[in-house]
């Protein structure tokens, strides 16, 4: 049986990563194998990638080359890592995945949809994940977060209208895909651990269901 594939997605400072360990415990406690990765990265030539992406520099990174740059990491990561893993039955949970270029580049940067989907045609085809989880969150209370973190990389440094249409794209997407589940980032960390919980709990007995 092929493994889950399970992404996490949110604006700045939603907390992702902290709910990374926890979707982690519950397919565990389930008796399931899983393995963690992120995007943009998660092979050693995609966290080259990354680094470009990520690190403000004098010369200015065109739009275009910032998406191709995404799918050129995904792509490393999904054929090297990804597809593999879940061949074997083992789960994989990601940090990120294609909707953050749908919210980032489509929404934020302004790439028309249908150009960023021949990219995508390029580099993933139609593969997509079982399960995403989108930590909503007003992106000015998740930028104070993120800004306690240390420097601002070059998305971060972005204004906050630039991460408006980013979290307004993600909610759109939620409206027309059923695998994609929106949880209240702002609430209490209990309550969000609790709300990740059951998503991931849902998602396992329909797997087991159907298996
Ligand atoms: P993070 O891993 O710390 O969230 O940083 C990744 C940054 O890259 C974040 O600002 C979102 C951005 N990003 C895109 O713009 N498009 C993408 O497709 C991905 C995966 C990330």
């Amino acid at each position: 049986m092929r493994g889950l594939f399970i992404t996490l997605e949110g604006t700045e400072g939603a907390g992702k990563s902290s709910m990374i360990p926890v979707v982690k415990r519950v397919l565990e406690e389930s008796g399931r194998q899983v393995v963690c990765v992120r995007e943009p990265g998660g092979t050693p030539i995609a966290e080259k990638i990354r680094e470009i992406l990520k690190t403000p520099a004098d010369e200015k990174l065109n739009d275009k080359a910032e998406l191709l740059l995404m799918y050129a990491a995904r792509a490393q990561l999904v054929e090297t890592v990804i597809r593999p893993t879940l061949a074997k039955g083992v789960d994989v949970i990601s940090d990120r995945h294609d909707l953050s270029t749908i919210a980032y580049q489509g929404g934020g940067r302004k790439i028309p949809l249908s150009l960023i989907d021949k990219a995508r045609q390029v580099a993933l085809g139609d593969f997509h994940p079982d399960l995403t989880i989108l930590m909503d969150i007003d992106p000015y209370v998740g930028m104070q977060r993120a800004k306690g973190r240390g420097a601002l990389d070059r998305f971060e440094q972005e204004q906050m209208a630039f991460f408006e249409r980013v979290r307004n794209t993600y909610l759109d997407c939620a409206k027309n895909d059923a695998s994609i589940v929106v949880v209240n980032a702002a609430l209490d960390l209990k309550t969000v651990t609790y709300q990740v919980e059951s998503v991931v709990k849902g998602v396992l007995a329909h797997a087991h269901a159907v298996a």
